[in-house]
């Protein structure tokens, strides 16, 4: 069934476990991605960038997402991934998502309070949830100073005041993860998670760039409060290597032949994933 994101994450944050945010492109993502939380009895939530609606056109997302929603028995949750325009996030509400992320990471504080809210408006109005950033995320090194940390993850302080002023659904916070793949172990600031999560217990955080970080520091993530979990390389990665497993070893060109076992990886994938999160059996 389709879902908003605020009917999740709230429930996940009472139970102290994540949902899988899953980024989809095309249909076999799409199987893969709710063929494994049916198999797993867990929520989950499928994401759309604006590349993927680009890509592969907002009409098609939303109907092939919808049908997919409407036909899974668990809660199935339709979300835009960064938005940053007003046009896309708009776009999406009128389109069926349950879900928006406005991402105003990159603008200062005030005006990014202010932009949410807007967006708040809007989508609230229409019963749908809004996802912020707040922190900058991505090329991230190993040995990031104090001071570094201090200008580009999240602030405590901010993180109140900004779901004070907002009164968002749900805060995705940088505590040393960044999105693509990694050139060393991510290290997480997981004191920094622990203050933030405890200045604000009823507000679901969300992490991003979850591809490549290490299982342990994830699981003791999830035990800290974070509520919601981006993976989008781990799978791009399965989807290439199922390709690849076929073309580089056989002559064969039938894209369902192709597609096929790409899918499946994909599936093993996003099962690993709602493992490890917590969320299976919570449907
Ligand atoms: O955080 C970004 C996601 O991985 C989406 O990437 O914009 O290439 O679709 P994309
Ligand atoms: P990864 O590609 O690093 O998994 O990040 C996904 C993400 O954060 C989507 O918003
Ligand atoms: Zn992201």
């Amino acid at each position: 069934m389709l879902v908003t994101g605020k009917q999740v994450l709230d429930q996940a944050n009472k139970g102290n476990y994540a949902v899988g945010a899953f980024n989809v492109n095309n249909m076999e993502i799409l199987q893969a991605v709710v063929a494994a939380a049916e198999e797993l009895r867990a929520p989950v939530m499928v994401q759309t960038s604006e590349g993927a609606i680009k890509y592969a056109g907002i009409d098609y997302l939303s109907a092939m997402v919808r049908l997919a929603a409407n036909k899974a028995t668990v809660p199935v949750v339709l979300h835009l991934d960064h938005g940053t325009t007003y046009e896309t996030i708009i776009g999406c509400i009128r389109n069926g998502w349950t879900s928006v992320m406005f991402d105003g990471s990159h603008l200062p504080l005030e005006e990014n309070i202010r932009q949410t809210n807007e967006i708040i408006k809007i989508a609230h109005a229409c019963g749908v949830s809004v996802e912020a950033e707040l922190g900058r995320l991505g090329g991230i090194e190993d040995n990031i100073s104090v001071d570094e940390k201090d200008a580009r993850f999240t602030s405590p302080d901010e993180a109140v005041q900004f779901v004070k002023e907002t009164g968002v659904d749900s805060l995705a916070i940088a505590i040393g993860t960044a999105h693509g793949k990694y050139k060393g172990e991510p290290k997480l600031d997981f004191d920094r998670l622990q203050t933030i999560k405890g200045l604000l217990p009823d507000t679901p955080i969300v992490l991003h760039g979850a591809s490549g970080v290490p299982e342990d520091s994830i699981a003791k993530a999830t035990k800290m409060g974070v509520n919601k979990i981006n993976i989008d390389t781990d799978v791009r990665v399965a989807f290439t290597e199922g390709v690849k497993s076929v073309v580089t070893t056989s002559d064969e060109f039938d894209p369902r032949k192709i597609c096929g076992p790409a899918r499946d990886a994909m599936k093993k994938v996003v099962m690993s994933k709602i493992q490890l999160f917590g969320s299976a059996n919570k449907a």
